[in-house]
């Protein structure tokens, strides 16, 4: 996008008003980032097109990845996709919350062929922010959005961090705060009678498994199935090491439950007292901050791989990954 293209992008408190107008801008076609309890989103009416490519553009997104269409409840999701049961049962202990489902889409589902990249399965998620909740009611149509940052950049968990990545891009950011799960949703796939977790995130696989009374399904083939899962998707400047015991010289960082808590460097402990859901939280403004120290590379102390962790170090693997 050139710089002559710049649009006005405004960052507001989410008021009634705002909301309207925000709802407004979607059915005009247009961008609104707004607060989910996992990451940031950049919305746009999904049943439209054009509204979808926009996204695209604002991003800089290489492929037109599939994304998901968000809904204010099951009831919605049914006019879109069609849930079998363990997908009903899903839905119903999660919904809303940080869990994705991939489903057939439904014989008329009025979601653009390009938010679902031309797949006859569509990925929708009810969000439980209160604030994307509102949105959604107020917009009345499938809100198609994927994280709200620059491609290639890691997910936005504060409404600054969308400024920062997309601002003269979009027509609006709604500010709710801090994300709370901090790490995108869970995505499960309930397709041909299988239950696959495509992307781990905010839910974790042993909550899943308890509600199908069953482990999960193992994934047919090593290749991609949620194409935006490309290795290095979550990428700091910074080169990544993971699972350091010892810190070399120059390096920042990423601590976990204090193990480095003596080290005299630019330093983030995403949870001193070991827990993995403030670790989730902290996770992206954390990268953001040690990336922009400058520092070459960012250690990683160990995270457990139990529960929300499984997310954190899918996460980490990423932008550790080479590109
Ligand atoms: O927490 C989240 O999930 C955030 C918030 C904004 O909702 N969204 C998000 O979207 O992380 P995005 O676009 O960054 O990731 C969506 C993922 C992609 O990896 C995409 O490939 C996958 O969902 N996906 C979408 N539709 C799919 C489908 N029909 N089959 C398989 N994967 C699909
Ligand atoms: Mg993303």
């Amino acid at each position: 996008m050139s710089t002559d293209s710049l649009i006005e992008t405004r960052l507001l408190n989410a008021a009634p008003a705002t909301l309207a107008e925000a709802a407004g801008i979607l059915r005009a076609g247009g961008l609104v980032a707004f607060p989910t309890e996992t990451v940031y989103g950049l919305g746009a009416d999904a049943t439209s097109g054009l509204a979808v490519a926009k996204i695209y553009a604002a991003k800089e997104r290489p492929q037109f990845n599939p994304l998901i269409a968000h809904v204010a409840d099951l009831a919605a999701a049914e006019c879109f996709g069609v849930f079998n049961s363990d997908a009903q049962k899903l839905a119903q202990a999660f919904w809303p919350g940080p869990l994705t489902l991939v489903v057939p889409i439904t014989q008329n589902c009025a979601v653009s062929d390009l938010a679902r990249a031309g797949l006859s399965s569509i990925a929708l998620r009810v969000p439980a922010h209160p604030v994307a909740q509102a949105l959604l009611h107020a917009a009345g149509m499938p809100v198609a959005a994927p994280s709200a940052n620059r491609s290639g950049r890691v997910s936005p968990t504060h409404a600054l961090h969308v400024m920062g990545d997309l601002e003269g891009r979009i027509d609006m950011v709604i500010d709710g705060g801090a994300a709370q799960v901090g790490v995108e949703s869970t995505i499960v796939s309930c397709l041909d009678g299988k239950v696959v977790m495509l992307r781990p995130g905010g839910l974790a696989r042993a909550e899943i498994e308890r509600v199908i009374g069953r482990k999960l399904d193992v994934p047919e083939s090593t290749t991609i199935n949620a194409p935006g899962m490309l290795a290095s998707h979550y990428a700091p400047k910074a080169k990544m090491r993971l699972d350091v015991t010892s810190i070399e010289k120059d390096e920042a960082i990423l601590d976990f439950g204090g193990r480095f808590a003596d080290v005299q460097q630019a330093s983030f402990d995403l949870s001193p007292s070991g827990d993995l859901k403030e670790a989730a939280a902290n996770l992206f403004a954390f990268l953001r901050a040690l990336d922009a120290t400058g520092a070459d590379v960012i250690a990683v102390a160990p995270i457990p791989h139990e529960g929300l962790g499984e997310a954190i170090r899918d996460r980490l693997a990423r932008a550790a990954a080479p590109r």
